[in-house]
């Protein structure tokens, strides 16, 4: 079954522990958690303690999305603070800085992922690809959340489940931007089987019907 994992950058982080538990209940597989660093894209969002507050509050999956320059420089506190997958942009370093941040997350006992902004041509996830266990195309500039989703994007989510499948990868896809229930089935077909969805879930009242919605299970 396809995967929901929730931005908490739409909740309402002064009582983050029950917003979490609200999903929780409702179904959802991951918390997305968006750092923002205020120089690789033009917001600042949460980072480290926060991330450490909610390991100690939940026991969900904890997806960290940096987006942030030079991330290698983050992600041991990432990790350390409870992420159980940090996921670093392709833009945000060169090759050598990059792939050395993943080892490293993974010699941490961590998930690791690399994400593809929405101008970064398919190809650029090529020489990641065998050393991630997720790849994250955005639908949106990365930076906010309420965007609209990017249909142009679906052919690189397309090329990228090819790649998957040919490779025999056990990578998932995660697909970020404007996810609600009239665009996700569009992400569904084209391959991904993670979907990120901020104001799709927490601008509902009833957080489980949210996530029903976007996964198709509920009209
Ligand atoms: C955007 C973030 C997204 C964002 C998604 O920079 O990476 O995760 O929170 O929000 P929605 O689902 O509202 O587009
Ligand atoms: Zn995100």
């Amino acid at each position: 079954m396809i995967k929901i994992a929730p931005s908490i950058l739409a909740a309402d982080l002064a009582r983050l522990g029950a917003e979490v538990q609200e999903i929780r209940e409702g179904g959802a597989d991951y918390v997305h958690f968006d750092v923002m660093d205020g120089t690789f894209v033009p917001n600042i969002s949460m980072g480290v303690p926060v991330l450490k507050s909610l390991r100690k509050a939940t026991d969900m999956f904890l997806d960290a999305h940096l987006m942030v320059d030079r991330p290698g420089r983050y992600v041991e506190q990432f990790c350390r603070a409870g992420a159980d997958l940090v996921n670093v942009h392709v833009e945000a370093d060169n090759r050598e800085n990059l792939l050395d941040a993943l080892d490293r997350i993974r010699s941490l006992g961590r998930k690791t992922g690399v994400t593809l902004k929405p101008g970064t041509p398919a190809e650029a996830v090529l020489p990641y690809l065998d050393r991630v266990d997720l790849v994250l195309v955005m639908t949106v500039e990365p930076g906010f959340g309420g965007q609209r989703f990017m249909e142009d994007m679906l052919p690189k989510i397309r090329q990228i489940r090819e790649w998957i499948s040919e490779r025999q990868l056990e990578c998932e896809l995660e697909v970020d931007g404007g996810v609600d229930a009239e665009t996700a089935p569009l992400c569904i077909a084209a391959g991904a089987d993670v979907l990120v969805a901020g104001s799709a879930v927490f601008g509902k009242e009833d957080r489980g019907a949210a996530i029903r919605a976007i996964r198709g299970t509920e009209e």
